[in-house]
């Protein structure tokens, strides 16, 4: 007998499978997926889901405990209901120009032994499955407070799987990739460079989960439309090789959520594909979430950016005016954010046509910002004394470029939510229509956690109180998208992962770091991840530093179009791409924002390689990149329009690149291609390539 065939039958001693009469299934419109749900002898929901006729998740547990109510047990169905959906959509800035959100649904409606009502909705995709819990209004039902979320999601073998830990207060861990049944946090003790680091549990696993199957099936669990709920963690079951959702606590650890009823629980969401670059391709998640609120998207606008910033990640400057200010107690930085300085980086904008200018440490606040937990830390309208608020906005609004704006709480969030709209009104005096907001520390309401359901609700007052002031905003160390910019597009993007900074003071990011964020983080949106690193040895600037960029500088251009984001950092100093012009024409070519995109190859952890159309031209970019191991890529270029001839810069590691040994040479070369020909690349060990494609004729 098989692993999973054994598996299935202890399954069956332990329990009753659901009756005949209360089963239901639903079949996606193109019949690629179907997910079957009943009842059993005790009245306990259970679901499966097939792919192309395969288990791919088999019978698993459905329900919802809260305090003084069981929505897990004892149910009977009430009834049930199918219809059909098919729209298609244009975002409001994406990957691709339009997109079709074609499902069946399901609604299952059930009573539990209380006669309180619990209707579980069902989408079925040819890409996978989504379902969410719903409490409708109903008498002696007012309110819940969540205790436990009961799905549980039983794997059909000891698949290959993509994790971080299902930390409680950070989400920047570098990937493991393990079986099932290895899943372990334990080694993740040894991580000394995340501050917040809280594992509690040492199975727990955060969403989106990536995972191959034996027969090359790609599987991802994830969450879309998180709204006041705690976000979706995984408990693994290593033995029974099954997950069981985990919510984020509050502050009280015994409650998940409290949640008035009416409500529903964001939706699970299961992708399916037949190969990686399914996933990469996807759109159920941003299909399950609600269509854009906003009605005048005119402000909103795709953009890259640079920044007074790196310059304090390698050392150079620091974000405190006040240290800089003590000869004796300075430590030879200086302060990054004062008026010349950001004047020098509006003039490299201006010049080389970048849309906005990110000043960090301009506020006043930094001299101890962190590891306090403090109640007030920042102050969002005052300027440090070397910074001219006025006469920058002055400066960059004549070189037609954008201050952004930067709001570190120090997660001190009521401080911020008191401030806010002071906030926003400073902005939108001096011009600023973009703000990164950042949440490093321990959270204030002290005992509220990262993830947890009040600061998923803080996250989206940020969203809809920016957009009610007409400003574009990133989150960093916020909870993990799961598709909301779908419904806020001025969300653009968040960080809520490693990001490129852990290279310049850490141990950094592996080279297959890039190779799997897009099938994890990225799956629920763009990611702030700040490429485009050309001084990728810290030792540059001081001679005593190890830490290092883990790829070669060819990769870094490649990473614009593998990471998708329509908010693209050049992280970089501007006299680094000043002596690389060449280089950095790439990084001035690169477009944020896309008709249509293919995902050419990919193997999760191991490769990527993409190619995307700039939006409203017939323009092409390709990045292509791998992990540790040099490769040979042949890309058939069937992606160009037909009839047409392009112009082909190809931007490659040089014949001896090697991240760790040799990273800096690109190789530029031009040819004439057109659709048809095939192109190879060669990428070094942790390199990459990217390609330009322009239209000539
Ligand atoms: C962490 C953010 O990820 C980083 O981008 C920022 O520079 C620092 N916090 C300071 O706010
Ligand atoms: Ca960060």
């Amino acid at each position: 007998m098989t692993r999973t065939a054994l598996l299935a039958f202890l399954f069956l001693l332990g329990t009753a499978l659901p009756a005949q009469q209360t089963l239901r299934t639903l079949h996606s419109p193109g019949r690629q997926t179907s997910v079957s749900v009943g009842l059993n002898k005790q009245g306990e929901v259970f679901f499966r889901i097939t792919h192309q006729d395969r288990p791919a998740v088999d019978w698993s547990r459905m329900g919802i405990m809260a305090k003084g109510y069981d929505f897990s047990q004892g149910f009977k169905l009430v009834g049930s209901a199918t219809r059909m959906h098919d729209e298609t959509w244009k975002p409001v800035w994406g990957e691709v120009a339009q997109i079709r959100d074609r499902y069946r649904e399901l609604e299952y409606r059930l009573q539990n032994a209380a006669g309180q009502r619990m209707t579980i909705r069902f989408r079925a995709y040819d890409e996978g499955v989504g379902f969410r819990y719903e409490f409708p209004a109903q008498n002696g039902l007012s309110a819940m407070a969540v205790t436990d979320e009961r799905t549980e999601f039983q794997m059909t073998g000891d698949h290959t799987a993509w994790w971080i830990p299902g930390d409680f207060g950070s989400n920047e861990h570098v990937y493991s990739t393990t079986k099932v049944s290895a899943i372990d946090c334990t080694p993740y003790e040894r991580e000394r460079n995340i501050s917040t680091k809280n594992i509690v549990y040492p199975k727990n696993v955060q969403t989106p989960i990536s995972m191959k199957m034996a027969d090359g099936t790609h599987i991802a669990l994830a969450e879309a439309a998180l709204v006041d709920f705690g976000a979706l963690h995984l408990e693994a079951d290593t033995a029974k090789l099954k997950f069981k959702a985990f919510l984020i606590p509050s502050v009280d650890p015994a409650i998940k959520s409290k949640n008035t009823v009416p409500f529903h629980t964001p939706w699970r969401a299961v992708l399916l594909s037949p190969d990686a670059a399914g996933l990469l391709e996807s759109k159920l998640i941003l299909n399950l979430n609600e269509p854009c609120k906003l009605d005048d998207l005119s402000w909103i606008k795709p953009q890259k950016y640079v920044g007074v910033w790196w310059e304090m990640h390698v050392g150079i400057a620091s974000w405190d005016y006040e240290g800089t200010q003590n000869a004796a107690a300075n430590s030879g930085a200086r302060h990054g954010a004062n008026t010349d300085n950001v004047k020098r980086y509006i003039d490299f904008a201006a010049k080389y046509d970048f849309d906005g200018v990110l000043v960090e440490g301009w506020n006043v606040g930094w001299k101890n910002w962190y590891g306090q937990w403090n109640d007030e830390v920042f102050d969002f309208a005052k300027p440090y004394p070397d910074y001219d608020t006025e006469a920058l906005s002055r400066y960059a609004r004549d070189k037609g470029v954008r201050i952004i704006m930067h709001h570190e709480t120090s997660s001190a969030v009521p401080s911020y939510e008191r401030q806010m709209d002071a906030a926003y009104a400073y902005m939108n005096k001096y011009g600023m229509n973009a703000v990164k907001t950042g949440y490093v520390g321990k959270i204030i309401p002290r005992g509220e956690l990262h993830d947890g359901q009040w600061m998923v609700n803080h996250y989206l007052r940020v969203a809809e109180r920016t957009a009610k002031n007409r400003i574009m905003v990133n989150m960093h160390e916020s909870v993990r998208p799961s598709g909301l910019h779908r419904t806020w597009p001025n969300w653009l993007a968040c960080e809520a992962a490693r990001g490129q900074e852990f290279n310049a003071w850490s141990t950094g990011n592996p080279p297959e770091h890039e190779c799997i964020l897009p099938f994890t983080r990225i799956l629920g949106g763009p990611m702030d991840y700040t490429p485009g690193i050309f001084e990728v040895r810290m030792s540059a600037y001081d001679p005593k530093k190890k830490e290092v960029v883990h790829t070669t500088v060819a990769k870094q251009l490649a990473l614009y179009v593998t990471l998708y984001s329509p908010l693209q950092m050049a992280a970089d100093l501007p006299e680094n791409y000043e002596k690389r012009l060449d280089v950095f024409q790439f990084i001035r070519d690169v477009p944020v924002d896309w008709d249509d995109t293919r995902v050419l190859q990919a193997a999760i952890g191991d490769r990527i390689t993409t190619a995307r159309r700039q939006k409203g031209t017939q323009n092409w970019f390709l990045g292509s990149i791998t992990d540790e191991n040099p490769r040979d890529v042949e890309v058939k270029l069937d992606f160009l329009a037909a009839g047409k001839t392009y112009e082909a810069t190809v931007y490659a590691d040089g014949p001896d690149t090697h991240w760790e040994t040799n990273p800096y040479p690109v190789a530029i070369s031009k040819r004439k291609v057109k659709r048809g020909d095939t192109m190879r690349l060669k990428l070094a060990a942790g390199g990459g390539c990217a390609v330009s494609f322009m239209q000539t004729r």
